[in-house]
Formats: C-alpha cells, sequence, structure tokens
C-alpha cells in the first residue's frame, strides 16, 4: 500500500512539473516586451490643397509605426481562417484597390454580394462606408471582413491567438501603440492600424490633378470630354454627371437610384442598398456615387458590376435608364453623340493615377 501511495505521489509530482512547463511556456509566449522601445514617430499627411482637410479621429493619431502595422496586416492572408485571403486580395494596389471581378469572391471561392470598392481617398468618406453607407468609421468597417462568411471566414479570438504567438507583430503592436504585452495585442488595435494605413491612399497625381495644378494641359478631346461632363458650355450637349460625380473627389458621397434595374415596385430591388440601412422605402436601390478617379482600372462597374465597359456605362446613362419613382432626375435621356462619348472617355483616363502600381505608404513618403 505504501508503496502504491509512493508511485502516485511521484505520478503527482510529475504532473505538477508538467504543469510548471506549460504554465512556463505559455508565459513566455506572452512575454513582457517593455524591452522594445515605444517612441511612435507622428506622421504628415500630404494632402492636396483643394481636399477639405482629412478629420483624423482623435483616439487614432496617425503614426509611422501604426501605418507600417497596418499596411503589414493589409497584405497578411493571417487573417482569414485559411490564410488564403487578405485585404489585397480584393482591394489590389495596381487595380486601385479593387478586385477586376463584377462581385468578389472570398475564401473557398465563396461569392459576395457586391463589386469590390476602390479605397482610393477612403479617408474622406464621411458619409458612410460600403456602398450603402452602413458603417460610420474606418475603424469600425476594419472589423467586419474578418467574420463575413464570404469574404474571410473567420472569427477575431483566432485572429488575436494567431498574431499574438506571431514571432513579429507583438513587436509591432508595441512599437506602434505600446502595448506591455503580446496579450494586450487585440482586435481594435488591428483595427486602428488598418485605418490608419487606408488614410494615408490619398489619391492627387492624375494629369486632372495636374492640369488643375496648372503642370499639365489636356489635349483638345479631353478638354471637350471635361466641358461635357461639368455641362461648362451650351454649345456642347450636357451629360449631369457632374452634378453626383462632383471634383475633387468625383462624387458627392450622396446615395441615389441611377436606374440601373428595371423595377416595377421600389420593393423590387434585387439589393435594396440604402433602403435597408434607413428603413425608408423611398432609399431602395439608391447607393453611394462612387468615385470616378482611377475609373480605367476599376472595372467592371456598378455595385453589382454589371458593366464590363465604360461604354456600357454611358449606353445606359444616354438612355436615361430604368424609370422608378425615386430615379434621380438628373438621370435622364441624353443627346450625347459618338464622338460626345469619345471625348468624355479621353476626359475619364485624365483621372487615372498609376502612382499607385506597387503603392506603399511609406515607401512614398520616404518616411521609414
Ligand atoms: C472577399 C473580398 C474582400 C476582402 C477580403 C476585403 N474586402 Fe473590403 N470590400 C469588399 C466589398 C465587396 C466591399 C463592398 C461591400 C458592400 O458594399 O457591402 C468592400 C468595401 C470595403 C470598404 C468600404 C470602402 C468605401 O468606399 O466605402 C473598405 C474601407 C474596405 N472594404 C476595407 C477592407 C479591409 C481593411 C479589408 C481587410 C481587413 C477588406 N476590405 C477585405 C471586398 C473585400
Ligand atoms: C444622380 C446622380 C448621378 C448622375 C447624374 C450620374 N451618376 Fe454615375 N453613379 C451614380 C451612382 C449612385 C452610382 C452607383 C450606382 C450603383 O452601383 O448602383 C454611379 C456609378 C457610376 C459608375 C460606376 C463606378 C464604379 O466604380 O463602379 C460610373 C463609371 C459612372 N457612374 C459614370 C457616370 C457618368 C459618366 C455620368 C454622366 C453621363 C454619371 N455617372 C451620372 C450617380 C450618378
Amino acid at each position: 500500500m505504501w508503496q502504491k501511495m509512493r508511485e502516485r505521489g511521484r505520478e503527482g509530482e510529475r504532473e505538477r512539473f508538467f504543469w510548471v512547463l506549460i504554465i512556463m511556456l505559455w508565459s513566455c509566449n506572452d512575454s513582457k516586451l517593455s524591452h522594445i522601445p515605444y517612441v511612435p514617430t507622428p506622421y504628415k499627411l500630404e494632402e492636396p490643397a483643394n481636399f477639405v482637410k482629412m478629420q483624423i479621429p482623435p483616439d487614432n493619431p496617425f503614426t509611422v509605426e501604426g501605418i507600417a502595422l497596418g499596411e503589414r496586416l493589409f497584405f497578411d492572408p493571417i487573417l482569414s481562417i485559411d490564410r488564403s485571403i487578405s485585404c489585397s486580395s480584393c482591394h489590389i494596389p495596381n487595380l486601385a484597390f479593387t478586385d477586376g471581378k463584377a462581385v468578389s469572391t472570398g475564401i473557398d471561392k465563396r461569392v459576395g454580394r457586391r463589386s469590390a470598392m476602390s479605397l482610393i481617398n477612403v479617408g474622406y468618406y464621411y458619409k458612410g462606408l460600403f456602398w450603402d453607407g452602413r458603417v460610420k468609421s474606418l475603424e469600425m468597417q476594419a472589423l467586419m471582413p474578418v467574420t463575413d462568411h464570404r469574404e474571410m471566414g473567420n472569427d477575431w479570438k483566432t485572429v488575436e491567438d494567431r498574431l499574438r504567438r506571431h514571432p513579429e507583430y507583438p513587436e509591432l503592436f508595441r512599437r506602434a501603440f505600446g502595448i506591455k504585452r503580446a496579450a494586450n495585442i487585440d482586435r481594435y488595435l488591428a483595427a486602428k492600424a488598418l485605418a490608419q494605413y487606408e488614410r494615408t491612399l490619398v489619391n492627387y497625381n492624375s494629369k486632372f490633378d495636374r492640369v488643375q495644378r496648372g503642370e499639365a494641359r489636356f489635349t483638345a478631346a479631353e478638354k471637350r470630354g471635361w466641358q461635357i461632363f461639368f455641362d461648362d458650355t451650351l454649345e456642347l450637349p450636357a451629360s449631369e454627371c457632374g452634378h453626383c460625380h462632383i471634383d475633387p473627389l468625383f462624387t458627392t458621397l450622396g446615395f441615389f437610384n441611377n436606374g440601373i434595374e428595371q423595377i416595377n415596385t421600389l420593393n423590387d430591388f434585387h439589393d435594396k442598398g440604402r433602403g435597408v440601412v434607413t428603413g425608408r422605402f423611398v432609399d431602395n436601390g439608391k447607393f453611394r456615387t462612387p468615385t470616378l478617379r482611377n475609373i480605367m482600372l476599376t472595372a467592371p462597374y456598378m455595385h453589382d458590376g454589371r458593366f464590363a465597359t465604360l461604354d456600357e456605362v454611358f449606353d445606359h446613362y444616354i438612355s436615361g435608364g430604368h424609370f422608378a419613382d425615386n430615379l434621380n432626375p438628373n438621370v435622364r435621356k441624353l443627346r450625347i453623340r459618338e464622338q460626345d462619348k469619345k471625348d468624355l472617355i479621353a476626359f475619364l483616363q485624365t483621372l487615372t493615377d498609376s502612382t499607385f502600381v506597387n503603392y506603399s505608404a511609406l515607401d512614398r513618403h520616404g518616411s521609414i
């Protein structure tokens, strides 16, 4: 009997030793980070003079370290359940941060509901993010793709765990946000970093901008297209485009029905868009006016990617679109001829800024 008890005691000791080891390993993993300096470097965003200054949330100021972390997260598939999809899979820099598809595809080739949006100048979109404007801030938005089952199909607990155990992220979070230990990494800090990175995606070096600054000139066709676009002169036909796609952002950020869907009643829209957010019947089928900057890079077009080319987009607007009770009156039959259409497209081509190929916020500003 004594023998047995002694053996059990030894087993107990072994068990205790085993647990102590586990706890030690665990606490190594959650090691203190205080030996890594936390000296955040303020970052000054370069903004074009004709943009209204960007509003930066006071609890998430720009820092070089925050942007670097956000950029790293944006391009890292670690956020998706099977590590196959990053934010940049659907927001590809050289497609002006879209994906070239009608509707996006997530993990396991799951088909999304809507077309991926360009993130260019997204820091200025204060009237609500997404096609229906349902989200207020970039910090809130950044939490959503991870858990969307059609996008990254993950949960934040898993992501937090992966980031805490990662060989490099704890240091990057420490440098950006001054966390004391890896266990302090959480979704809200990740979202803050992503938002900082996204706010750096400011675009103002297209030919159009250079013409505005007196550094370049429009060709005759571009100028004619520009005049038609903004209904500049009575000698040329009106296009009404400029009411909603106003410069410098080429959007008022307003929500409109621009008549792309044929319906009998406002209940029939395939995607009710803004109506779901406001709960107002009259908002059914309205979507946020997208920017036309880099429009040559972001086909196919509209929230469901229904038009493959700009030619198709123009044919739609020239026809006046499908009637509905809430069709915006600026969408009406136009007297735009073939030559006018060509010139309008020449003008829209001046809105391309190819400096976004291989874009890196920090390279561009030479800060890191
Ligand atoms: C599977 C493709 C996919 C992935 C992955 C994805 N997005 Fe998106 N993104 C979209 C689509 C589609 C929309 C429009 C959705 C809507 O309107 O409902 C969108 C919209 C957005 C918007 C709103 C832009 C605007 O102008 O309002 C932001 C910001 C954004 N995404 C950032 C991100 C970030 C950050 C990540 C990574 C954490 C990410 N996205 C991952 C497809 C994707
Ligand atoms: C009443 C406001 C309004 C007017 C006028 C208007 N648009 Fe739009 N435009 C919108 C809205 C809203 C959308 C998004 C609709 C959707 O996806 O359901 C859009 C989408 C687009 C798109 C697709 C962009 C993308 O990223 O998918 C293009 C291109 C475009 N418009 C060009 C034009 C041109 C060119 C004109 C003039 C001929 C014009 N628009 C006139 C409001 C307007």
